[in-house]
């Protein structure tokens, strides 16, 4: 049984929740974030949500810091590892595809030879649909090829490789690479949540600051894809689903699995336009949007099969899109400035 799991990027949107899962679930839980993309105040909220009386131990560190890393793993003596850690914006990381790859890539080189250095052979890493690339056919099986056309996807599918690689010259690990699809939504508290920098890339957050007026109408990125309305097709998954596949993982790698991959999604699809209506019954107002170019790079469908995450781990997204967009809509009203 594995107790006491040390998370990496913590602090973050996905990895906010994910605590709140863990302690809640019993876990122990240490955290090691640099804060480049959160504040610690979403790690007070997660302690003010939880039923545990344990608190999180929390340590501001970046994960290229070998030597701080090692002591934090020789003090802490987690049992498992969940990598959550990383740059995530596909536009910024075709501008400075050092910074990811240094951040991300090298990164976790220097995290995975730490584990390997105490021992630590269980690993959950933080992967994409993004690594299908453009598919063929949807919906998405784990054993379609991928294929990546921008810096922090290959950053994704190189890390997913590397582990392979580490597998194949030592099977006492255990590895899950969980490839996440469209994380929206937010805690039904509506204290954690997701809190963008700037101006959002993706489409919930952006929908979300138009709603509460920091911004004045969302742009949708083309209607000429060959979907139901003309807009892309993404499979968006609440949070907390998210959340919680992170436990299942966590259970089968307590199983001695070694390395296993799963998509993280609810095997549905919605187009831009679908969820900009739906945004506006949970708000309770219209949205102003305008049709604007495609944006380069996007793909029109993209969503998961996800069977074999509920034939393996018992895992399957129960928030449907009305609860997805409540949830973003409660979070956003009631911090219209974030954790600010
Ligand atoms: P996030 O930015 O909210 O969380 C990432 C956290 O990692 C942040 O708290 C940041 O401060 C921290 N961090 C970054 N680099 C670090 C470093 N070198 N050392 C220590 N801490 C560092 O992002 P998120 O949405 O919670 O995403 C978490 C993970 O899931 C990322 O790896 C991301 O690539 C992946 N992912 C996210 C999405 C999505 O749409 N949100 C989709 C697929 C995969
Ligand atoms: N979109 C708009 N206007 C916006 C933002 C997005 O029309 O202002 C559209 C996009 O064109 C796309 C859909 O909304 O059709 C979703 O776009 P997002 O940027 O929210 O998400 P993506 O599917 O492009 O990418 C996200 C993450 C990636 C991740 C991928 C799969 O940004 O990191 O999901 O998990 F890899």
């Amino acid at each position: 049984m594995l107790s006491h799991i040390l998370v990496t990027g913590g602090a973050g949107y996905i990895g906010s929740h994910t605590c709140l899962e863990l302690l809640n679930a019993g876990y122990r839980v240490s955290v090691v974030d640099n804060l480049s993309n959160s504040k610690f105040e979403s790690l007070n909220r997660v302690h003010k949500l939880s039923s545990a009386d344990q608190k999180i131990d929390f340590f501001e560190c970046d994960i290229l810091d070998e030597q701080k890393m090692t002591e934090i793993f020789q003090q802490q003596k987690p049992d498992a590892v969940i990598h959550f850690a990383g740059l995530k914006a596909v536009g910024e990381s075709v501008e400075i595809p050092l910074d990811y790859y240094q951040n991300n890539i090298a990164g976790t080189i220097t995290l995975l030879r730490i584990m390997k250095t105490c021992n630590v052979k269980n690993f959950v890493f933080s992967s994409s649909a993004t690594v299908y690339g453009d598919p063929a056919s949807v919906p998405i099986l784990e054993n379609f090829p991928t294929s990546v056309n921008n810096p922090y996807g290959r950053s994704k599918l190189y890390i997913e490789e590397i582990c392979a690689d580490i597998f194949k010259s030592d099977d006492s690990w255990n590895m899950a690479m969980l490839r996440y699809f469209n994380p929206v939504g937010a805690h039904k508290s509506g204290e954690i949540g997701e809190d963008p920098n700037g101006i959002p890339n993706n489409l919930l957050p952006y929908i979300s600051q138009v709603a509460i007026g920091k911004r004045e109408k969302l742009s949708v990125f083309g209607n000429d894809y060959p979907t139901s309305d003309g807009t892309g097709v993404r499979d968006y998954i609440h949070v907390v689903d998210l959340a919680i596949g992170h436990i299942k993982a966590l259970e089968k790698l307590s199983q001695n699995p070694g390395l296993v991959t799963y998509n993280l999604g609810t095997g549905k699809g919605y187009s831009v336009l679908e969820m900009l209506h739906a945004f506006e019954k949970a708000c309770g107002h219209k949205i102003a949007y305008q049709i604007v170019d495609r944006r380069a790079g996007d793909i029109a469908e993209c969503y998961a099969d996800p069977s074999f995450a509920k034939k393996e781990i018992n895992w399957q997204a129960t928030h449907d899109l009305e609860q997805m967009m409540r949830d973003a809509w409660n979070w956003q009203s009631k911090n219209p400035d974030g954790y600010n």
